[in-house]
């Protein structure tokens, strides 16, 4: 595997070394970007010692001559990132788009998957601002290794010290198994509302935003699958995709699927598909008036009719919100409409880029805690990694 080492100043910086010693041992291919603040407490020359490869500094970012930027260059190289260790000033650029050195430049411009393993002191680690810009990162889809609890560099104890080498380096290798199994899948993504027309003007829909379905797409783009985004109505913008398909109603959405999911690996239902639409539609725009009664009539359920015509091999997942019963009935549905793995969740994640429930499959019930959508986007590739691989 090719694996981007960023070090920024942190005087956890020494154990970098170890990260870079241990996954060149390991077999893998390290190249490294020091920060400024990381210089003064690690030399490239131990590091490109060890791993007998590049280390790059912002003397080499601000170099005449070079065909194509470096930092572009160094996107383009690895199969994944780790920053280790993280500064609350390297974290806080991050989270707000600064890109104004090699490392933040670099990372700006890479589409795999970066793991942050921050080190600091409690104090700051503590922080409002600190704490806001790793939630921003956790939703935009950064990961994070530790901190850890311990001994800090002052001889205080808490929480702020860099994850061991060992851990970081063993999510490094489990990203690189969850990426070979996912290179090149086609996997399907559905996500947004569907709507069903009332009459000229008028549409019943629901609270999704899409923002899960974006979430997977960037995790699945980062692990090298080929996307193919099916949207209905959403409030962000699509991104991620290598192909995109718009599908309003749950019978645009049911013709787009029954289409393209026979050549799909992977088909995951994030949209929020209507249980029901108007029995009839009405013509014009309906006058003002006393009342509007109007009939509905069940929708097609469109993963359980894809499931009869599911491919060994394929993997399909479904999403289940309930508000009541949560686990009880997302069993019933895996099993009902034969997929083989369900996140079941509240309805508090609608709209919200956080979600709360648990990933079902047949082996195995996984409770979550709070965690954004883009968290819950690794985990389940990793799942459907690990089932592919079944
Ligand atoms: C002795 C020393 C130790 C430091 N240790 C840390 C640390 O562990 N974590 C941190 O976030 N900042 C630490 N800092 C502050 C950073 O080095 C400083 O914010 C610097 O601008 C970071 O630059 P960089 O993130 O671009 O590498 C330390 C500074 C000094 C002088």
């Amino acid at each position: 595997m090719k694996v981007l080492l960023g070090v920024t100043g942190s005087i956890a910086a020494y154990k970098s070394v170890i990260v870079a010693r241990l996954l060149t041992k390991a077999g893998h291919e390290v190249k490294t970007i020091i920060t400024r603040g990381g210089e003064n407490f690690i030399s490239s020359l131990s590091i490109s010692n060890l791993t007998v490869n590049d280390v790059f500094t912002d003397d080499d970012f601000w170099m005449p001559g070079q065909k194509i930027p470096l930092h572009i260059e160094l996107a383009r190289w690895p199969d994944v990132v780790v920053v280790a260790p993280a500064t609350m000033h390297f974290l806080g650029k991050l989270a707000h788009g600064f890109a104004d050195d090699l490392l933040t430049s670099t990372i700006a411009a890479i589409d795999r998957p970066v793991v942050l393993a921050p080190a600091m002191h409690t104090e700051m680690w503590n922080s409002r601002v600190l704490q806001d810009n790793v939630i921003r990162l956790k939703i935009f889809g950064y990961e994070f290794v530790g901190p850890y609890e311990g001994e800090l560099s002052s001889g205080d104890r808490g929480i702020g010290r860099m994850a061991e080498p060992e851990d970081i380096i063993e999510r490094v290798i489990q990203i690189g198994k969850t990426e070979r199994k996912l290179r090149g899948k086609r996997i399907v993504i559905t996500y947004g509302g569907t709507e069903e027309e009332l009459d000229d003007v008028r549409v019943i829909t629901n609270k999704s935003s899409g923002k899960m379905g974006v979430s997977l797409s960037r995790r699945a783009k980062e692990l090298g699958a080929h996307v193919i985004a099916v949207v209905g109505r959403v409030e962000v913008q699509p991104l991620y995709y290598d192909e995109i398909y718009h599908a309003r109603s749950v019978d645009e959405l049911s013709m787009t699927l029954k289409e393209i999911v026979p050549d799909a690996d992977v088909l995951i239902m994030a949209a929020a598909v209507s249980d029901f639409k108007p029995a009839g539609r009405l013509e014009g725009k309906v006058k003002r008036g006393e009342r509007l009664v109007v009939e509905f009539e069940p929708t097609e359920d469109i993963l359980r009719s894809l499931s009869k015509d599911k491919k060994p091999g394929q993997i399909f997942v479904g999403f289940a919100l309930e508000s009541r019963n949560l686990l009880e009935n997302a069993e019933k549905k895996m099993h009902e409409k034969g997929v083989d793995i369900i996140v079941a969740n509240y309805a508090t994640a609608m709209g919200s880029d956080f979600i709360r429930g648990y990933i079902l499959s047949r082996e195995e019930k996984i409770p979550l805690k709070t965690l954004t959508k883009s968290e819950l986007a690794i985990i389940l590739f990793d799942k459907i990694a690990e089932k592919i691989e079944k």
